[in-house]
């Protein structure tokens, strides 16, 4: 009689049965994915999707953060079973780090089908609108997510999940970190909307929203304006005579990826102002995230250059010239002055990505790193905070001996902060991995290098090096803030060094 595949046999809770007539599932006996963590919302979605009569996979993915995070699988496929759902465990390894929650979201997102439902609720959405209000989102951050399959439970409060998780004899698992205060969104769900509670003197989430589909609608409209207006995005003449607001929305919608790479932020407002300012004539190129630029010619607009890669030293005689005043023991340039530049500004936007919701305390590395601190400094389009310190290295004028001795110690406390080393030079690793194992014990929230240079061959030891500039032949070098005896520091390119023999 019924073609449900399952059914208890007294029947779906009354609630149960209302509930999932609430949400926006696929038709009874369609194909449903859904990420289920164990936590009660998701395994509400699970409930009320079985209940809806979809054909469910419950897919959980094990991040293995947590110690016993394997025994919530099991928690999950228990569940599943007893629904008769189908149950799918994935892993994923997530190194710690900074971006730890978008990380992982990014790689259970990569396991999981495109139209994975989730049991996003009511008053997650009202979270993601002040979140967003919080980043600084335009129109589309605040419109929150859609409803649809994807989102099948935003009509239901947290309430009507914990509760359908009890009337189904269901023990959902608690994850530890909706507690820590360190992320946005639990001091937006148990601060933040309690305070609007209380000072509106009414349940803001619905309020909220309520808000959110409007200002969606809105956006949706005014994409469509905005390809009226700009139906192609490369034309910069178009660009330049549409309204700001449509030209915008032209411009972030060419420059969010549409081949759905979550490993990309959509574009900065910073970013987009940049390229409307290329269209008009402004300037010829402006950086954007991944190492990209935008370059108009002829009236057109073209991304170039992907480079999540180092690039190679370019061995081409170099066009800066050899200042007049350095003696024989400078030689050529090894990286150029514009090609230190150029790269700078891709490790900046590389790093304006990644810590985007976490601003990182630069640590340089004195004196070497001065220099390479100061542009990278300016290449990040993030509030960032900037310390010191200086080590010496015992051992010969051009040979580290790996014992280090701290000259000057940080003024900042790394408590809790993103640190991120900035280095000058990598040669044998003995100086960062002192560093590192110092700077550790201070309990950073992570810790993180950028290196400019890296001699190709020489460590001794294995570097975790998350950004670097560019890798160099084995040999000594200096300019841009690298050093021999002090001299030197202030070439704009890197040159070779070699001490001519006669006269040691
Ligand atoms: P490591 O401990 O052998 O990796 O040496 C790193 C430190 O030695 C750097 O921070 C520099 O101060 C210095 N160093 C290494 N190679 C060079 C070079 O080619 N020119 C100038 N300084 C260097
Ligand atoms: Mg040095």
């Amino acid at each position: 009689m019924n073609a449900l595949p399952f059914e208890p046999a007294t029947g779906w809770p009354e609630e149960v049965a209302a509930l999932a007539a609430r949400c926006s599932f696929p038709g009874p006996g369609r194909p449903l994915a859904c990420a289920v963590s164990g936590g009660p919302d998701s395994l509400a979605l699970l409930v009320l999707a079985v209940a809806a009569g979809c054909r469910v996979t419950a897919i959980h993915v094990d991040h293995g953060l947590r110690p016993g995070s394997a025994a919530e699988a099991d928690v999950v496929a228990v569940a599943a079973a007893r629904l008769g759902a189908e149950f799918r465990g994935e892993q994923v390894a997530i190194a710690d780090g900074p971006n730890l929650e978008a990380r992982a979201r990014r790689a259970r997102f990569a396991v999981m089908p495109d139209d994975v439902a989730t049991g996003h609720t009511m008053d997650d959405q009202a979270e993601t609108v002040l979140c967003n209000l919080l980043r600084g989102a335009g129109l589309d951050g605040l419109g929150g997510m859609s409803p649809g399959v994807r989102h099948p439970l935003l009509g239901l409060r947290r309430s009507e999940t914990a509760s359908v998780c009890r009337s189904m004899g269901l023990e959902p698992v608690r994850d530890p970190s909706n507690d820590d205060p360190r992320h946005l969104r639990n001091r937006v769900r148990n601060e933040l909307l309690p305070l609007c509670e209380q000072i509106a003197r009414r349940d803001p989430v619905p309020v909220l929203a309520r808000q959110a589909d409007l200002l969606r609608d809105e956006a949706s409209f005014l994409g469509v304006l905005a390809s009226e207006a700009v139906p192609d995005p490369t034309d910069a003449r178009a660009l330049r005579d549409a309204p700001l607001a449509l030209a915008r929305r032209a411009v972030r919608g060419w420059l969010t990826p549409a081949d759905g790479r979550t490993d990309r932020h959509p574009p900065s407002a910073a970013e987009v102002a940049r390229v409307l300012d290329v269209a008009s004539g402004g300037s010829v190129a402006a950086q954007i995230a991944g190492g990209r630029r935008v370059r108009r010619s002829a009236s057109r607009l073209a991304i170039e250059g992907e480079s999540d890669k180092v690039p190679p030293v370019k061995t081409e005689r170099a066009a800066s010239p050899v200042p007049s005043w350095v003696p024989a023991e400078v030689g050529e340039p090894v990286v150029t002055a514009e090609a230190l530049s150029a790269r700078v500004a891709e490790l900046g936007a590389a790093i304006t990505a990644d810590y985007a919701t976490e601003a990182p305390l630069l640590v340089g590395v004195l004196k070497g790193a001065m220099i390479f601190m100061s542009d990278l400094a300016r290449a990040i389009d993030l509030p960032v905070d900037v310390d010191f310190m200086a080590v010496s290295s015992y051992g010969s004028a051009t040979r580290t001996s790996g014992v280090v001795r701290i000259v000057k110690d940080l003024d900042a406390d790394l408590a809790g902060r993103h640190v991120l080393v900035v280095e000058d030079i990598i040669d044998s690793g003995l100086t960062l991995n002192y560093l590192r194992r110092y700077l550790q014990a201070r309990r950073p929230a992570s810790l993180e290098v950028c290196a400019l240079l890296v001699k190709e061959g020489e460590q001794r030891v294995p570097l975790d090096l998350r950004y670097v500039g560019f890798k160099i032949p084995s040999e000594f070098v200096v300019g841009y803030g690298l050093d021999v005896d002090e001299r030197y520091r202030n070439l704009r390119s890197v040159h070779l060094y070699r001490p001519d023999p006669r006269r040691s």
